[in-house]
């Protein structure tokens, strides 16, 4: 058939499976843009998690308690596993490990903005926990239903962890707020600095976002940024009140008639700011992502050595 009529029948096949709701596998033919946009998604979702290990990481040696370190490893653990399930993820859409952190090093990929942000007291691991894991779990939760099926089922297995990382984070608040007069001055000052950075995570506004129309046509995005960033301070006031914390925005109100809150305006220049690569903690988290690397050349060395010396018998054979 020629090639004009065969792509047209592939076509066909793809936008007959998008429109089912059924899901694209790595066998499938597809749009390279298809392609294109979930590597480019996939890979910064997983350098998002991988780069997210480092605020948290950097406080598992000053948890305050032997419950909280354990904790507090346990969810980074979790996040290194994430990164995995995303990296390998991406890699059945034809890229590679190499490629994608050569990527993320140049600055050519991207990782979350809400990671590049630093974290000076304890209290910022619960509002990292309950703001940004809270985030993460509005915008995860619709991915699990991605029209792409490798990565849809890695959703489904992180989100069953996200929601124990939001918990112990309102947990650590909670308990702050039930403490001294300082610990509840440490905990409303970190989720000062936190709430507009994590309201941010969402992406730019609808009718700023380049891809979101696009990524919604092919299901790969089931909510637009607004309608998410909506949903988390929906879910995020009555949370609030339960904390006894007053979120730092003078403009939170319900709005009967929307049936939502309503919600200052976010300054979008620290946004793009931070995408840029200046926000307070970009080049500290690249280059510790690049030493992690170089520091673990030796176990790539390895682990490709044993599996070559698997496979030797074989080739000495055929
Ligand atoms: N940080 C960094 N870059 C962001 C961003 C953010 N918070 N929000 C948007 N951007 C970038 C986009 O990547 C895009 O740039 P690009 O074209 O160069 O990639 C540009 O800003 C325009 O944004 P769009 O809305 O057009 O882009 P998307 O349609 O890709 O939407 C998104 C952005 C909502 C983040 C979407 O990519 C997405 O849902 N990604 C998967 C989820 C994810 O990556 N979450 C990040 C946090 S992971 C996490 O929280 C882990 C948890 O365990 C703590």
């Amino acid at each position: 058939m020629p090639e004009a009529q065969t792509t047209s029948a592939e076509e066909r096949e793809f936008q007959r499976l998008i429109d089912a709701d059924q899901r694209i596998e790595p066998r499938d033919w597809m749009p390279e843009a298809y392609r294109k946009t979930l590597v480019r998604q996939i890979s910064q979702h997983a350098h998002s998690e991988i780069i997210g290990m480092q605020p948290e990481g950097n406080w598992i040696s000053r948890a305050p308690s032997l419950k909280r370190k354990a904790i507090l490893m346990a969810k980074v653990q979790d996040e290194a596993g994430h990164g995995l399930y995303l990296y390998s993820a991406a890699q059945t859409l034809g890229t590679d490990r190499d490629t994608m952190f050569d990527q993320l090093i140049t600055g050519k990929a991207r990782y979350s903005s809400i990671f590049s942000y630093l974290t000076p007291t304890w209290a910022d691991m619960g509002s990292i926990g309950w703001l940004v894991d809270g985030a993460a779990i509005c915008n995860q939760v619709p991915l699990c239903r991605v029209s792409y099926g490798p990565y849809g089922r890695a959703m489904t297995r992180i989100c069953k962890e996200e929601s124990f990382h939001q918990r112990q984070g309102f947990e650590i608040l909670l308990q702050l707020m039930r403490g001294s007069a300082a610990q509840q001055r440490m905990a409303k000052e970190s989720v000062d600095r936190w709430y507009a950075p994590a309201l941010m995570m969402f992406g730019p506004p609808d009718d700023e976002s380049p891809n979101s129309r696009q990524s919604m046509d092919w299901k790969i995005k089931r909510f637009s940024n607004d309608d998410l960033r909506q949903r988390f301070v929906d879910m995020l006031v009555p949370q609030a009140e339960v904390l006894g914390i007053t979120l730092p925005d003078p403009d939170l109100r319900w709005n009967e008639e929307r049936g939502h809150y309503d919600f200052g305006e976010l300054d979008w220049s620290e946004f793009h700011e931070v995408l840029a690569g200046r926000g307070q903690a970009n080049s500290v988290r690249v280059s510790r992502r690049r030493r992690a690397h170089e520091d673990g050349a030796w176990v790539r060395e390895a682990a490709r050595a044993y599996a070559d010396a698997q496979a030797a018998p074989e080739r000495i054979a055929s």
